[in-house]
């Protein structure tokens, strides 16, 4: 098969490679749909992850259909379309019996494309499948769900349910990337009094506008705190979502909260920040940190069937699977293209009625 193989910081190439095969009675072996890159992706492209090794295929997100079961899956069937998302559950470690599967020491977490092959992929090899995938219900199209697969859910746990938005709240959201755009999304599910998003891309702001932020600061030009304080009557925002991952971006979501406040960080951090405590001891001020669990995964794909939520709107460029390397080049360069999400799609899997009559033919 084909799959976009990761050589070492810099290096990536569309590789021919061994088709996965059943290693574990757990295992299950998925034909990829659909796919899409993440921008945790190219941090590993930079070397910023170094447990992932050379030789390792990239991609954590898909909708895929299975084509093979392990002896021990149970509650899944040859055919059955899902999705497979960025975290794994063995379901039975401690942490899973706590629905915190990111934290799962039973051999899952964040695994795919990481500490194993990914789904950057024609076919990928997915453990304890019986309790990591997510049927699909027939009527959902790829697209409607692929995003559940690590931005959604994401921003939901990390930013929305950490920062504890309740109806009314000003929440801030720094950074209006795929996962800041997304903590705008779902934050609306709880009525927020004014969605405020800062970021220093006025295209990425426009772009929030469109999920629903109501004010937008760009923090190249403007003084956010001065603004987040005008608007909030000197206190502050309730709520304070890190969506970056720089120290100077957790710093001024320190400085945005109103006392008694809320900061979320979900960014990932490559270096250290300052936490000013000589002036945030007396605040009252919580703060929290977090990996995706994909907890509430079964939640957000009910509000998508039930038309509660629609994510579509992150699917901006498309490409056919074997062009994934364009894909990446158009990721990547996001400042230029606007590039929120691209889907990698494979070529419709050959109807059951048009394989017969091939067979036929050849019968014949
Ligand atoms: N905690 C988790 O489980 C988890 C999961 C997925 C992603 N993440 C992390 O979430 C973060 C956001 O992800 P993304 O895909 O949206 O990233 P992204 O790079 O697409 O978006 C980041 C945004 O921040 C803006 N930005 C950069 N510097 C800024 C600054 N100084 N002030 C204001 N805005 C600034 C950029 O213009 C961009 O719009 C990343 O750090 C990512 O690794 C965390
Ligand atoms: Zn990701
Ligand atoms: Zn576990």
């Amino acid at each position: 098969m084909k799959a976009l193989v990761y050589h070492g910081p810099g290096q990536r190439s569309w590789d021919e490679v061994p088709d996965p095969t059943i290693q574990e009675p757990t295992d299950a072996i998925v034909r990829i749909d659909s796919s899409t890159i993440c921008g945790t992706d190219l941090h590993i492209l930079k070397g910023d992850v170094p447990e992932v090794k050379p030789g390792t295929i990239l991609g954590h997100e898909a909708v895929g259909t299975i084509t093979e079961i392990g002896s021990g899956v149970t509650t899944l069937e040859i055919g059955d379309r899902v999705l497979v998302s960025c975290i794994t559950s063995c379901g039975r470690c401690r942490f899973c019996k706590e629905h915190r599967y990111g934290l799962c020491t039973g051999g899952g977490g964040w695994i795919f494309g990481h500490l194993i092959d990914g789904l950057q992929a024609e076919y990928a090899r997915v453990p304890f499948a019986d309790t990591s995938v997510y049927k699909v219900p027939d009527e959902l199209s790829d697209e409607q769900v692929l995003f559940l697969a690590d931005i959604l859910p994401t921003a939901y746990e990390v930013g929305v349910l950490n920062g504890g938005v309740e109806p009314g709240d000003t929440v801030a959201v720094v950074g209006a990337g795929p996962i800041g755009l997304a903590t705008i999304m779902t934050s609306k599910l709880y009525t927020p009094g004014r969605i405020v998003a800062i970021d220093l891309a006025d295209s990425r702001l426009e772009q929030a506008r469109e999920f629903g932020a109501d004010v937008t600061i760009n923090n190249g030009r403007e003084d956010p705190v001065a603004l987040v304080m005008e608007l909030t009557g000197g206190l502050g925002a309730d709520v304070a979502v890190e969506a970056v991952g720089l120290p100077e971006t957790f710093e001024l979501c320190t400085e945005l909260v109103r006392p008694g406040g809320r900061v979320a960080n979900v960014g990932v951090h490559g270096h250290p920040a300052t936490l000013h405590l000589e002036t945030l001891w007396i605040r009252d001020v919580t703060m929290t940190t977090g990996l995706v669990d994909t907890f509430t995964t079964p939640r957000l794909l009910k509000l998508i069937a039930e038309s509660r939520l629609d994510a579509t709107a992150f699917a901006t460029h498309r490409f056919p699977l074997g062009e994934t390397m364009s894909a990446y080049d158009t990721f990547a360069a996001a400042a230029e293209t606007h590039a929120l999400k691209v889907v990698l799609e494979a070529e419709p899997a050959v109807p059951a009625v048009v394989a017969d009559d091939a067979l036929v033919a050849v019968g014949a």
